[in-house]
Order: structure tokens, then C-alpha cells, then sequence
């Protein structure tokens, strides 16, 4: 917990972003900020750079960008740095995706050619779909964890960077249980010197980023830093982490309507939602037990939205299923559809149909940025362990033991506008009101 106004150090300096994983949602995002930084786009999706936070009374008029609210790095302060299992740099990274257009990226071809990504601590077991050969080796797994420090350290000093963050934005790894190996920083340290198969790839640049003094973020569904040996180390470390998996396409649009059909008490019979992708991620997805880690972080949502424990006559037993099928044809280019069967007054049945054609890393990649700067932004103001503030970009945002997540998207952008609020010193908005009519 950070004091109301407690302070937040200003932003000096130069702040790396430390990307895991050097793919689709990773080369969108480096592409897209220098095109903005060269007045080629708009910061389009991005909350830190579009959106605005108003103080005090509807009638003060006071409504600034929250970049000039709170001391955002700059862009212009950006570096970023990656780690890969394959070794093109993010321009043939970012061709190889196809989300971008190659005018586009031939305009900030020299940047994209600079970043080469660092060897990976990869094992194939978690990602059975994809065979690289930029990888490191050590002998066991705290020795790669090692490794990564040092890399994290390098980094930093050859870019003259004052701060830096790391993202995990890799593909998703298999789905694993939280174990006992997982319950304190010692059980995890030991299980790394012991090569434990539980401890993930994750994991480990997880552990060196928050020994490194860095915040950690995670963009994938994949336990990682939501265990107790991770939340152990954030606090004892005093570094800020959050996940999981950021809530984009399909799942971004229930959170969106399911909040309004609870809020009208319409029934809910099912939600049927499917997917075609055929990106590098699909493919990893393509895997039943990858795609685990996926369905479970996209089931979630819909229980804690309806609270069918609260609502028996609106919401018991419905039905909630969800499918990716990898179809190479679409790239990037996804297509979401979702079967809604809701009822009405006196039971009445109607449905809702949608069909989202979305374009997956266009909408992550403004998730991944303001991600990076909010945890940058948290650390300067204490702000260490779970930033449940951040919940607004994850399917499964990572909370305090014991405590359900809030999936509705917009109390989570209201939390987070009072976070920010809280942060600087200013009044909280509860939207009460009773004030004007006094
Ligand atoms: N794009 C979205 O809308 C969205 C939404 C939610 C979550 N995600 C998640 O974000 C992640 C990235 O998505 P993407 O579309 O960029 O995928 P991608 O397949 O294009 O990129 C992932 C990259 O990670 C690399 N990688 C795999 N394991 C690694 C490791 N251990 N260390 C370093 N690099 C490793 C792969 O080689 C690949 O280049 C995925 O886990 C995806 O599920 C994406």
C-alpha cells in the first residue's frame, strides 16, 4: 500500500523495456512506438498516451491527459531490449508476423534492425510447437537465471538506461499447477538448483528480473509470477509485478457486455465463443495442453462477472465454452464469434451474435506499452507485489490471496484512475454526486 500523495520520483533518464519473447505482439509494439514518436500514428488503444483523468468536480472542468497527470516516461526515453528463441532481429521478426505493412516497417526498418534479441532460457516441454536454436545452456536453472542477471545488468549499463522493466510477451507455456516447490522464495530457489521440471522458463527471467531491481509484467496466461515464492520475492525485493494474459480480442469484449447484461438482471442460458488464428500463437495454441493455460485464463471471466453463487435465478449452471482453432489463412488476423443465449422477462429467450474481426497484436500492443510505463510508474512511487490497479489489461488479473478478481472492465478503469488519483494526492471519485443538487 502506497500513502495517499505519498510522492513519486520523477521519471529521469532513459527506461528500457525488457521484452520476453521477440514475436507478433513484441515487434508491434516496438514498431508502432517509433512510428508515433515520428508523428507517423497516433498512439491509438493506448490509455497512458490518449486517455484523460478528470479531478475534482464535474464543474472544475479539469480534465488533463493522464501523461501529463502523472510523470509517464517519455517515449522519446524509450530503449528496448529482447530475449528470443530465434535469432532475427525484430525487422525480420515483424515481417516474418505480418501484421504490419511493409511500407510501415521499411520506414523504421533501421530501429527494427537494431534490436537483436538476447539467447533464450527456453525448454521445449513447455512449448512443444516451436524449435529455435538461440538458447542458452547452464547447468541448471538457477545458473540461467544467472545468466539473465547478467544480461539484465549488461543491458543496462550499454544503453545507459536509469530504470528498466521486462514484459513477458513469449508465447504461452503449458498449463501447470501451482505446487509446493512454488510456496516460498527458499522451495523455488532450491527447485531451480535441483532442475525442477514445475519451475517454468518464465519463471526464471521472472526471478532475475526481480533480483535484477526490475518490475515484471506478464502479457501471457502462464502461472509465472502468480505464486508465493514470486509475491515473496516482489515484496522482499520491493518490485512491482502483475498478469495475467492480456485481455484483448474476444475476452475484452465480455468484459465489456457481460457487466451490462448483469447490471439489467438478464438471465444468461450459455456463452459460445470461438475463435480462427493463424499466427506463431495460434500455433503454439494448437497444443491441447498449451491451450490449457488459454482456456482456464478465459473461463474465469464470465463466473466472476454473473456471480452465479449471488444470482441462482439469472445465472446457475450456464454454460460457458471456448474454442481457438489455428487456421493459418487469417495470420494475425483473428476472427472472434460468440454465441450469447440470454432470457428475459418472464423467461423470454433471445440471443446476442458477435463477430469480431480483429487484428490480435493491433489491440495488445498499447496494452504492452502502457503496461511498461504504469510499472515503471509504480516502483517510483513504492508501489511493490501485486499492482491489482493493472487488472483493467488481463484476462486473469492476479489479486491478494483469498481475493476474487474484478473483471469488469469498467470498475477495473475506474480503480485504476483512482489508483492514480491516490497516487498524486487527489481527491477519489466515487461519482456520488449529491453535491450538485445541494
Ligand atoms: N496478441 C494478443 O492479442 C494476445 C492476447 C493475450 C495474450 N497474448 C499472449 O502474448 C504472447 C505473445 O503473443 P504473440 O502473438 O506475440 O506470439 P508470437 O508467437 O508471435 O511471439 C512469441 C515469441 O516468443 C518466443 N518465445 C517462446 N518461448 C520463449 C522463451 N522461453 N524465451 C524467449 N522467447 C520465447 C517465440 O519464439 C516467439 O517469437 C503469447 O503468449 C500470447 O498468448 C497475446
Amino acid at each position: 500500500m502506497v500513502d495517499k500523495g505519498a510522492g513519486v520520483a520523477p521519471a529521469e533518464g532513459k527506461l528500457g523495456i525488457l521484452l520476453v519473447g521477440l514475436g507478433a505482439v513484441s515487434t508491434t509494439l516496438v514498431a508502432g512506438v517509433e512510428a508515433i514518436k515520428r508523428g507517423i500514428s497516433e498512439p491509438v488503444g493506448s490509455l497512458t498516451q490518449m486517455g484523460t483523468i478528470r479531478l475534482g468536480k464535474r464543474t472544475d472542468n479539469k480534465v488533463p491527459k493522464i501523461k501529463d497527470f502523472v510523470p509517464l516516461a517519455s517515449l522519446d526515453d524509450i530503449v528496448f531490449g529482447a530475449w528470443d528463441i530465434f535469432t532475427d532481429n525484430a525487422f525480420e521478426a515483424a515481417m516474418n508476423a505480418g501484421v504490419l505493412d511493409k511500407d510501415l516497417l521499411n520506414q523504421v526498418s533501421e530501429q527494427l534492425a537494431s534490436l537483436k534479441p538476447m539467447p533464450a532460457v527456453f525448454e521445449q516441454n513447455y512449448v512443444k510447437r516451436l524449435h529455435g536454436d538461440n538458447i542458452k545452456t547452464g547447468k541448471n536453472k538457477m545458473e540461467l537465471a544467472e545468466q539473465l542477471i547478467e544480461d539484465i545488468a549488461k543491458f543496462k549499463s550499454d544503453n545507459g538506461c536509469s530504470r528498466l522493466v521486462m514484459l513477458w510477451a513469449a508465447s504461452t507455456e503449458i498449463y501447470i499447477e501451482e505446487a509446493d516447490c512454488h510456496a516460498s522464495i527458499e522451495s523455488l530457489e532450491k527447485a531451480m538448483y535441483d532442475n525442477d521440471p514445475r519451475i517454468a522458463p518464465s519463471m526464471i527471467y521472472a526471478y532475475a528480473a526481480l533480483k535484477s531491481g526490475v518490475p515484471f509484467a506478464n502479457g501471457a496466461p502462464n502461472l509465472t509470477v502468480d505464486i508465493p515464492a514470486m509475491v515473496e520475492l516482489a515484496d522482499k525485493t520491493g518490485q512491482p509485478i502483475c498478469g495475467k494474459d492480456f485481455k484483448t480480442g474476444q475476452t475484452l469484449m465480455k468484459t465489456i457486455l457481460a457487466p451490462g447484461l448483469k447490471s439489467r438482471m438478464i438471465g444468461l442460458d450459455g456463452w459460445y465463443s470461438t475463435n480462427i488464428l493463424g499466427n506463431r500463437d495460434g500455433e503454439v495454441l494448437d497444443d491441447p495442453e498449451n491451450f490449457k493455460s488459454k482456456e482456464v485464463s478465459k473461463l474465469s471471466v464470465l463466473e466472476h462477472i454473473f456471480q452465479p453463487e449471488v444470482y441462482p435465478e439469472l445465472y446457475k449452471d450456464f454454460s460457458h465454452v471456448v474454442r481457438i482453432n489455428y487456421y493459418p489463412p487469417r495470420g494475425d488476423n483473428k476472427e472472434g464469434w460468440d454465441n450469447i443465449d440470454i432470457f428475459g422477462w418472464l423467461g423470454y429467450k433471445m440471443q446476442i451474435k458477435i463477430d469480431f474481426l480483429c487484428r490480435d497484436s493491433i489491440l495488445a500492443a498499447p496494452l504492452a506499452l502502457d503496461l511498461a510505463l504504469f510499472m515503471d510508474l509504480a516502483q517510483r512511487a513504492g508501489m511493490k507485489g501485486v499492482q491489482e490497479w493493472l487488472s483493467f489489461y488481463f484476462k486473469a488479473p492476479q489479486t491478494a490471496p483469498g481475493l476474487y478478481p474484478e473483471h469488469d472492465l469498467f470498475i477495473q478503469l475506474m480503480k485504476l484512475k483512482n489508483t492514480l488519483r491516490h497516487m498524486m494526492g487527489e481527491e477519489l471519485i466515487t461519482h456520488l454526486g449529491l453535491e450538485y443538487y445541494d
